[in-house]
């Protein structure tokens, strides 16, 4: 018998748990066809649990989640809760609690899929972006006083730590080694001189002690947006911090085809990682079985992948690949199929190429 695998799965808000059906739909035939076993364990945490209960995510539940090899997202965010509350108390708290320092964000032209970008194809746009997870503006380290007066006052600082930029600047070397060996830090050396003065240093340092044969590339982020538009040929593993990763990584993702169709991972490479489809809830949508389970079907196959199923993993991505010609379009209610449809599309394509 072949590995056996414990997910906690989270469908969360408005159309996750749509799209969560058909990621499992498609975790289900890969398994067999791989032969792997997994349990899904279903937690309901999201809007409607807060309204009924008012828990958002216990600690209890971050502490239960250590015991699962992954964690499956749906997504987070309800139109009747203040916005940015759910987000931090689940993406968030579960990022932090979980040590899942690498945000992993893939950057793939699908064939069939239209690019924003003019004349750029699949053999152009394939890099990945890993956004440090754990620190930056994302810390929450910052205060505020006289708050409603006209002298209110905020301070809200950026944190980088030696450990946290090195074990995210190795995470990106590594990732490239297995790539086409390129690394692109992507910084603001000329104004934040602190913060990515540390960054460059341990980029260069372990750079030429530990990756000599990578290559070396740095932008400042302001560049590296015009290049991600004008020239994306150009990166293969881009690396930066968490807040340039978070607008970064967005930027890419509509170039690529947009939120229809871009994952992410939030990784602990010693730890529990957890896989989201990078869209919101999409509340608007919800039951329509109209939404785009493309992007929560490509976040399955980033799971199996670090759980070490790389084959596994690419035989969804290129299931996925073959289904992306077919649709008229990845926006929701106009793909020319539904989303249980789009489903069974990718379930044929995997099932077909034995
Ligand atoms: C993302 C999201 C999150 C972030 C939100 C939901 C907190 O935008 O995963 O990129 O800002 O990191
Ligand atoms: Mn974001």
């Amino acid at each position: 018998m072949g590995q056996s695998y414990d997910i906690a799965v989270i469908p969360g808000d408005g159309t996750g748990p749509e799209v969560v059906e058909e990621g499992v739909k498609v975790l289900k035939t890969a398994a067999i066809k791989f032969g792997v076993t997994y349990n899904l364990k279903y937690y309901g945490f999201g809007g409607e649990h807060y309204k009924k209960t008012g828990e958002i995510l216990p600690d209890a539940a971050i502490e239960e989640f250590k015991d699962f090899d992954a964690i499956y997202l749906g997504a987070i965010g309800h139109p009747d809760i203040e916005p940015g509350l759910l987000e931090r108390g689940i993406v968030l708290k579960a990022r932090f609690g979980l040590d899942q320092y690498i945000n992993l964000r893939p950057v793939k032209l699908f064939p069939g899929v239209e690019s924003p970008l003019k004349d750029k194809t699949p053999a152009d746009i394939d890099y990945v972006v890993v956004r440090e997870n754990t620190e930056g503006f994302y810390a929450g380290a910052g205060g505020n006083f006289k708050v409603d007066t006209p002298d209110e006052t905020t301070i809200q600082t950026a944190i980088s730590t030696r450990k946290g930029v090195e074990r995210c600047l190795r995470y990106a070397f590594e990732l490239a080694g297995k790539r086409r060996g390129k690394v692109t830090l992507a910084g603001k050396t000329n104004v934040l001189t602190y913060a990515f003065g540390l960054w460059d240093k341990v980029f260069n340092e372990i750079g030429d002690k530990d990756y000599p044969n990578i290559e070396r590339d740095y932008g400042h982020v302001d560049a590296i947006c015009m290049w991600m538009v004008k020239n994306p040929e150009w990166f293969d593993v881009i690396v930066t911090e968490n807040m340039f990763g978070d607008i970064i990584s967005d930027l890419g993702a509509i170039t690529q085809g947009g939120l229809g169709i871009a994952a992410g991972g939030n990784i602990n490479p010693d730890g529990v990682s957890m896989f989201e489809s990078i869209g919101g809830s999409a509340p608007k949508y919800t039951g329509k079985n109209v939404i785009n389970p493309i992007a929560s079907i490509c976040s399955v196959a980033m799971m199996v992948d670090s759980l070490g199923q790389m084959e596994m993993g690419k035989a969804i991505e290129k299931a996925v690949m073959q289904t992306t010609p077919k649709l008229k379009s990845l926006s929701a209610g106009k793909m020319g199929y539904s989303t249980t449809e789009v489903g069974d599309l990718v379930v044929e394509e995997l099932k077909r190429d034995a």
